[in-house]
């Protein structure tokens, strides 16, 4: 079976994307000017929008998972992995860029790709951007070059102590010198990597420069919907109204989830009640395995995020009810802290001073812990 729209995987091109014409716009707005911000939460679709926009564009552009870098611990050997693998994957499909790394001390070149020596100190970040500046004004038809990274927020973690990179004195650098390198940065830890950036924060080096920010959000539900059935209809199986409504009161519009809800529906053969509901558990599984980390963290966030899933929205009776299970105070900086990192990290949104958790399958799973 060939899929389409319930392919598990990012989409890659224009053609698989289900709408965000409106993102997209702005996307293309904001890619004039160094720094775009793409910012939403987890599986509403970033990666699927951001490889889309990169490849519908003429332009070349490296585009770099962040999330790798925790297999090495964050550490420059790392980093320059990453970047030898991304930079070479560019370079097999604009192929003059590799002209611009030859002579360089502590590059090497084999075929098509390259390989960064991270030991070499003299081959620093912006040394290495220098060169893709010089590629980008010289050697290509836009003028420009795109430097994507997926999840951002990681970039924090390259930071602080002895030898780490700061990157946000490197971007501020290239905003201001390197006029042929466009920045494209997501994020589905919103706060973090808006924290980590801090740009209107005068100590901060990005202080100052300004960032398109384009923000995606769910589908409404007419959308989602229609996303289902369109899905359903490629794969020539056939699902009930009541599926369809069943499906998106469980997920609301997050397309991930819509993505998986499909793809797992069809791999048992149809959408029934009882399909639903297996498919369920499993993405509740899902969902346990990314809180560990947190809940490792304190056995507290547990706590916090139960109760606002039992509608103990505001502030004093989140407080309250987690007092009641634990048999202690709080103390109110306890309180905030907990809740403004669960916004950081997006599992949790405030408006008009009420705490909701933004993914509904999350909000089931805390119902039950
Ligand atoms: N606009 C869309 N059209 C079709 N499929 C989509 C769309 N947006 C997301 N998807 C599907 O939803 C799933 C999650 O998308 P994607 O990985 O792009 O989201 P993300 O926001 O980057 O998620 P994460 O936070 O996990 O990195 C994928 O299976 C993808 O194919
Ligand atoms: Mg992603």
């Amino acid at each position: 079976m060939i899929l389409l729209l319930f392919d598990p995987r990012p989409k890659e091109h224009m053609e698989e994307l289900f709408d965000r014409e409106e993102e997209l716009k702005l996307l293309r707005k904001a890619i004039s000017t160094p720094l775009t911000l793409l910012l939403g939460v987890r599986r509403v679709g970033k990666t699927s929008l951001l490889k889309s926009f990169l490849n519908s564009l003429g332009a070349p552009y490296v585009y770099l998972d962040l999330r790798v870098l925790e297999d090495g611990g964050y550490s420059r050997a790392q980093l320059y992995r990453l970047l030898s693998d991304s930079v070479s994957n560019c370079i097999s499909k604009w192929k003059k860029m590799l002209d611009c790394f030859r002579g360089i001390k502590g590059v090497s070149i084999s075929g098509f790709s390259v390989e960064f020596d991270w030991r070499e100190q003299t081959l620093t970040l912006t040394a290495l951007l220098n060169k893709l500046n010089d590629y980008a004004l010289n050697r290509t038809d836009e003028g420009f070059l795109i430097i994507s990274f997926d999840e951002a927020q990681f970039l924090r973690l390259l930071a602080g102590g002895k030898g780490r990179i700061d990157f946000r004195g490197i971007m501020a650098y290239a905003y201001d010198n390197l006029r042929g390198l466009r920045f494209i940065l997501t994020g589905s830890e919103v706060g973090l990597l808006l924290h980590f950036l801090r740009l209107d924060d005068a100590s901060s080096p990005l202080y100052g420069r300004y960032a398109s920010i384009v923000r995606v959000e769910r589908f409404p539900r007419d959308r989602s919907i229609e996303f289902l059935r369109r899905g359903f209809m490629e794969a020539n199986l056939p699902i009930s109204d009541d599926a369809l409504d069943a499906i998106v009161d469980k997920v609301d519009g997050i397309p991930g989830w819509l993505t998986y809800f499909g793809y797992m529906c069809l791999e048992s053969g149809g959408a029934s009640k009882e399909a639903i509901k297996a498919v369920t558990e499993k993405a509740l599984g899902l969902v346990e395995r990314e809180l560990k980390e947190l809940f490792k963290r304190s056995s507290q966030y547990k706590h916090v995020l139960k109760a606002i899933s039992l509608e103990a929205n505001s502030w004093s009776n989140i407080k309250r009810t987690v007092e009641a299970w634990i048999g202690r105070r709080l103390t109110n900086a306890e309180t905030t802290r907990f809740l403004n990192t669960l916004i950081n990290l997006s599992i949790v949104e405030k408006t008009d001073g009420e705490y909701k958790i933004a993914d509904p399958l999350i909000a089931e799973y805390c119902r039950k812990i």
